[in-house]
């Protein structure tokens, strides 16, 4: 790589805080910081109608966040000075906005329209894009008709995923998502972990003459993922006792041929992307291969219409309707004026419990960055750490501390209207409790609310419920394929636009360097007999001997 920095970059650029709509929206924020959402919504009547958006068929109700008009107004301010019109139109362009890697960022492109031009270093991307695309559909409809079998001739019932962060996140959080759409008489695994427990479990009670591993890596080179592939191979050559069995059996989803075909795999069973999708950003690449054999090709088209309606509507909606622009804006507010530490996403789904888990890669790998484009430390809080878990088991676990705890956690809720498997009144019930928390996390109850239902004086401050926990509301007729793609892009382009505010590279991922290199020194140190000589600080150096030694039969005491 050039040791000069890209052109674009601008060392000691101002810094955020210096910006005016920074000053003003800090200003406002002493002004409106105490004023309780019970006196926003005295204020206003509708205002449980105004502050909302629509697009791409998803509703966001953002009325019950900290805010007035002035508040958006200002936060748009910002994010015109940020240049986020410019940074969206760059990005859609095929500009290198990966700045640290020198590379456009273009997983727009993977869900654009045939008729597209979409350039990337001079070449329209679009083609490739839809040749993939239809490779993989007629390796989708021939797996699933039986035309592609296994070594001994049987039919592929079991697909292995083997991948780990944006190769493992995206496919299995859109299979789970998605599973009322898939094919019931397959099984679906997704193996991630270094851990052998993952692979042990995950092949355990499935036969290698009806299982097709994908083995989805963007580098080739992942240590997890490399080691579960050759597990993988081993047990189908422990099977077959036939090396040939591995062209049936594997098929490669990567940007890197050479490895592919190192590690034994035909590089015409592999599915090729390019180095401009983001591993977090690929699941509607050649990643989503496992999603497509298991809602079929025409399901997959369909979550990606989704996606590009709200590509679509992110590039040229106003910022004062445009969703992903007001919850990245809005998720700024809480998070460098309030001081809010995290964001719970709480889906009153189950069929989307890894969503949460998905987002959590999207959000802090994106964005968990200290470093500003020009280089220079940022002198303000960056990503939020998000975590939640579907509606209503979180009710019964964590949604105490939202409610009464001494933390401001700014939570999205999302729901739907239609369920998938009506029963009885469940449903009702489901988004009754979607409606109540959000009201109760607002509006609170209290002391006098609480005295006036006869509770003694010493127990109202523990039945006290402060309110003032800000929500977004996010409502869906039904989870199609299409909704998914809505909601990944609606996410994705808040996360972009958090990244603009903040001035940082949102598609690099340093900070998982480090650590790889010492666990790939470590695991040479603890070859039998282990290192005596380990240069580690004292702590580590000890508990790699400890490791050693009761793994080598000494006991955990030493
Ligand atoms: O270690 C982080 C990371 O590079 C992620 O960004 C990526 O999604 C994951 O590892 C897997 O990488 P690959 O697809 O190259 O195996």
């Amino acid at each position: 790589m050039s040791v000069e920095p890209p052109v674009s970059i601008q060392p000691g650029t101002p810094s955020l805080t210096e910006f005016p709509a920074w000053k003003a929206l800090s200003s406002h924020f002493k002004a409106i910081r105490d004023k309780h959402l019970r006196e926003f919504f005295a204020d206003d009547a509708r205002r449980g109608e105004r502050f909302t958006a629509e697009a791409a068929g998803l509703y966001l109700d953002y009325s019950k966040n900290r805010i007035t008009a002035e508040t958006l107004r200002l936060l748009v301010q910002l994010a015109e000075e940020c240049g986020l019109q410019k940074r969206i139109a760059a990005m859609f362009e095929g500009k290198p906005i990966n700045s640290t890697e020198r590379r456009a960022v273009l997983h727009t492109a993977l869900r654009a329209p045939r008729d597209a031009q979409i350039m990337a270093d001079g070449i329209n991307v679009v083609p490739e894009v839809h040749a993939v695309l239809d490779r993989m559909t007629t390796f989708a409809n021939e797996l699933c008709s039986g035309g592609w079998r296994g070594h001994t001739g049987k039919r592929i019932r079991n697909i292995v995923n083997i991948g780990i962060g944006g190769s493992d996140l995206g496919p299995v959080m859109a299979y789970e998502a998605l599973r009322a759409y898939s094919q019931r008489d397959m099984v679906f695994r997704f193996v991630s972990n270094v851990d052998g427990t993952d692979f042990r479990e995950a092949t355990r009670d499935i036969s290698p003459e009806e299982t097709l591993f994908i083995v989805c890596s963007k580098t080739f080179t992942t240590t997890e993922t490399l080691a579960n592939a050759h597990a993988a191979r081993q047990w189908m050559l422990d099977a077959f006792d036939d090396a040939r069995a591995v062209s049936k059996h594997f098929v490669a989803v990567s940007t890197n041929t050479v490895e592919v075909s190192d590690f034994g795999i035909d590089p015409a069973n592999m599915f090729g992307f390019w180095d401009w999708v983001g591993g977090r950003y690929s699941m509607d690449s050649a990643i989503g291969l496992s999603t497509m054999i298991a809602i079929g090709p025409q399901n997959f088209r369909s979550m990606l219409a989704g996606f590009h309606a709200m590509d679509e509507h992110f590039r040229t909606t106003p910022f004062d309707r445009n969703l992903p622009v007001i919850m990245g804006l809005l998720a700024i507010w809480y998070n460098n004026f309030f001081g809010s530490e995290t964001l719970a996403v709480l889906p009153y789904d189950q069929y989307l419990k890894r969503f949460p888990a998905y987002l959590q890669q999207l959000a802090m790998e994106s964005n968990g960055k200290q470093a500003r484009l020009d280089g220079f430390p940022v002198n303000y809080q960056t990503s939020q750490i998000v975590w939640g878990e579907p509606g209503t088991n979180g009710q019964h676990s964590f949604y105490q501390l939202i409610h009464q705890g001494t933390r401001l956690i700014p939570c999205d809720f999302i729901g739907f209207c239609q369920t998938l498997n009506p029963l009885g009144n469940h449903h009702d019930l489901l988004m009754a409790n979607l409606f109540a928390q959000t009201e109760a996390l607002a509006f609170g109850k209290t002391s006098e609310e609480v005295k006036s239902e006869g509770t003694p004086d010493w127990l109202c401050p523990h039945r006290t419920f402060p309110g003032n926990r800000p929500t977004n509301t996010i409502l869906a007729e039904r989870l199609t394929p299409y909704t998914l793609g809505t909601l990944v892009a609606l996410y994705e382009h808040a996360v972009f636009t958090q990244g603009a505010i903040w001035n940082i590279d949102s598609f690099d991922q340093w900070g998982v360097e480090l650590g790889k290199e010492l666990a790939k020194r470590i695991v040479k140190e603890m070859a039998p007999m282990g290192d005596p000589n380990l240069k580690h600080d004292s702590s580590t150096n000890a508990l790699i001997r400890r490791y050693v030694g009761c793994r080598d039969g000494g006991g955990i005491t030493g």
